[in-house]
């Protein structure tokens, strides 16, 4: 058996792991910073470890010369959604991507079909260029996009299949067939309301943002009115955010920038 220096044979794999990770944050901010909704819930990354590697490619017969071919899996991306029309955006964004720098090998659409398993994922797999001390190096990476909730459920049945070393008791088999599609129920109802949930965490953010531009003008205010004024203004905020009224907050925000202008011209003179 040829022996492979480990450390160097992944690194490739983890700086993959580690520009996608950060192209798909970067997305995520930028959705979230002009839609208010992002496809994007969250974003993990890892590189398989030896042990599992060996595992796997003794499980699927590949010898280890022929590791790279055989296992697609080594550099992994899980795109986590909020709704399961999410998963549908992050594809297409994928997708978008093809030729301006990843190159789309092929995907499988375990939403459509789940698996016997009661597994629902949508996989892509990808070949990623990166720069190497000696060029350009492509690598295979494995594309996964799901719901929070079918991530619950494949989280769940992973350990199992730990526990009982990949062959859960056929009782419990089917219990877990079970609830993917209780899972997958979720997710439709949920999406039932989808609108309704992301019209309220766009206000949210808005109320939580507009708090937070409050209460650093009333700190910087804090060198140019008396205590007491600073007091009235912490007390007129904290009445107003109670209400739960953004136009309110607005209006309070709009009034603590014109005393602002007054204040610093003042001090100037
Ligand atoms: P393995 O399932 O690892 O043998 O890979 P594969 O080459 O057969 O590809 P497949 O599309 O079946 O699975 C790829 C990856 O999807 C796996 O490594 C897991 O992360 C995930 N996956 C696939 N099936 C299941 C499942 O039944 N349960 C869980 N929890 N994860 C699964
Ligand atoms: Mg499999």
């Amino acid at each position: 058996m040829p022996s492979i220096n480990w450390h160097e044979f992944l690194m490739p794999y983890a700086q993959a792991v580690d520009e996608l990770c950060g192209k798909f944050k970067s997305l995520d901010k930028e959705y979230r910073f002009k839609t208010l909704h992002s496809p994007i819930e969250h974003v993990q990354g890892r590189v398989k470890r030896v042990g599992s590697i060996l595992e796997k490619a003794r499980r699927k017969r590949v010898p280890v010369n022929k590791i790279v071919e055989g296992i697609r899996d080594i550099a992994g991306i899980r795109i986590i959604c909020q709704f399961v029309e999410d998963i549908g955006a992050v594809v297409q964004i994928v997708r978008r991507h093809e030729g301006f720098d990843l190159r789309v090998l092929d995907e499988q659409d375990y939403i459509t079909n789940a698996k016997p398993s009661g597994y629902r994922c949508y996989h892509i797999h990808v070949e990623y260029p990166i720069f190497t001390m000696d060029g350009m190096k492509k690598i295979p990476v494995e594309i996964q996009i799901r719901t929070m909730s079918m991530d619950f459920w494949a989280t769940i049945e992973h350990s199992l299949k730990y526990k009982y070393n990949g062959k859960i008791p056929e009782a419990l088999r089917g219990r877990l067939i079970h609830t993917a599609e209780a899972a997958f129920q979720l997710d439709k109802e949920m999406s039932t309301i989808r609108d309704e949930i992301i019209e309220t965490q766009k206000v949210i953010r808005v109320k939580n943002d507009l708090a937070d531009q409050i209460l650093k003008k009333i700190q910087d205010l804090h060198s140019m009115v008396k205590t007491e004024s600073i007091n009235e203004l912490n007390k007129e905020f904290y009445g107003i955010y109670n209400e739960n009224d953004v136009a309110k907050l607005n209006a309070f925000n709009y009034k603590l920038d014109t005393m602002m202008r007054l204040y610093s011209t003042e001090s100037f003179e």
